[in-house]
């Protein structure tokens, strides 16, 4: 069984693990959001002077709890894609001079392909084919993984991540940065059917709808016109309510859309995974719904669904096992598509 050293520094937690498989023998997460906090997001150049100040710490900090030696380890590996250029830098680089210190390849992950891999830190997932609901800051995406390395993208949002729509939402309603969160904690004591919102729906070109693509800008634009609604009326905001009613709808369209594509697709498991995966309301709603209609369901645990380096290190594992590594100068690429993938271990650098 293969030991990593794997990196994550895409956006703004810089993270380090040791894995062996499938089994955290240590991890670090440097969060990074208070910072942001006050800019009400991700500020690229902060994050990435953030990344090169903890990502040294991180590293020795996991090397010392997990009692495994850098000269032990069987691989290095670090986020390389998708993300932003300067902080994926922090990582690569970081990266590739352990590797060549240590005389140990390297492996660029895709950040996407670790998210999938975090649900494989919980329970064994059936064998055969899946389709993963990939919900992050960044993505919001349905992925049929047919097996390692084998990805085909059969939905995704047309404008906002769904993350991205919590953050957005949870600056409307004056609520701190992440969104995510700070909505979930709100949401708690609310009437989930208060507030009737849109689910956003993408039309095709030769009439109908994406059947499992999603769009969240109308949703954002019914939030505002009921803010504002409420405030010309002079009525304090029900808070507890809307964030709710936004919570409610966004799960709703996300898992309804889902297991019609799983159905669709003849797939018997419905995984979920990446940040957003961390909604009580989401989890819970996606294996009610997944069993109603006879499928299996598998949700990451939810220590493993924001970005850390243990789901990178699992991917990377799986990729040693393949035969996979990459070329020592291979660079990063901001917006490479999970289905690109494979390009990180051509022989030949693709950037
Ligand atoms: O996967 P992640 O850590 O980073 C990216 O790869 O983007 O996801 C971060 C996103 C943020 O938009 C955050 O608001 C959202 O995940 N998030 C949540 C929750 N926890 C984090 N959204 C809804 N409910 C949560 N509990
Ligand atoms: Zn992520």
């Amino acid at each position: 069984m293969p030991t990593v050293l794997a990196l994550e520094t895409s956006c703004d937690e810089s993270a380090a693990a040791i894995v062996t498989d499938r089994r955290v023998l240590s991890s670090a997460v440097a969060s990074q959001i208070e910072e942001h906090a006050r800019w009400g997001g991700v500020v690229p150049e902060i994050a990435s002077r953030r990344h090169v100040e903890a990502l040294p710490g991180l590293v020795a900090r996991v090397v010392a709890e997990s009692g495994v030696d850098l000269a032990a380890v069987d691989a290095i590996a670090a986020s390389v894609a998708p993300g932003l250029v300067g902080a994926l830098l922090v990582g690569s680089v970081t990266g590739r001079t352990l590797a060549r210190l240590h005389g140990k390849p390297f492996l660029g992950i895709h950040h996407l392909e670790g998210h999938l891999a975090s649900v494989r830190l919980g329970e064994d997932l059936p064998e055969g084919p899946s389709l993963v609901l990939l919900v992050s800051g960044g993505h919001t995406e349905l992925v049929r993984v047919d097996g390692p390395g084998r990805f085909r993208r059969l939905g995704r949002s047309h404008d906002d991540a769904a993350g991205e729509c919590f953050d957005k939402v949870a600056r409307l309603l004056g609520l701190p940065y992440p969104g995510g969160p700070a909505i979930e904690a709100a949401a708690r004591p609310g009437d989930p059917h208060r507030f009737r919102l849109p689910k956003g729906r993408v039309s095709r070109p030769g009439g109908g709808f994406h059947p499992y693509d999603f769009s969240f800008s109308g949703l954002k634009t019914a939030m505002l016109r009921q803010v504002e609604a409420l405030t010309t009326a002079g009525i304090p905001l029900p808070l507890a309510d809307l964030a709710a009613s936004f919570e409610q709808v966004v799960a709703e369209v996300l898992v309804e859309r889902s297991c019609r594509c799983a159905l669709d697709e003849g797939l018997d498991t419905l995984v979920l995974v990446g940040g957003v995966a961390a909604n009580q309301r989401l989890r819970a709603l996606l294996a009610e719904r997944a069993e109603a209609v006879g499928l299996g369901w598998r949700v990451a645990p939810l220590a493993w669904c924001t970005d850390n380096a243990a789901m990178v290190g699992v991917a990377a594992c799986e990729r040693l096992r393949g035969g996979c590594s990459s070329p020592i100068s291979l660079g990063v690429a901001p917006r490479l598509a999970l289905a690109e993938a494979d390009r990180l271990y051509e022989t030949q650098p693709c950037f």
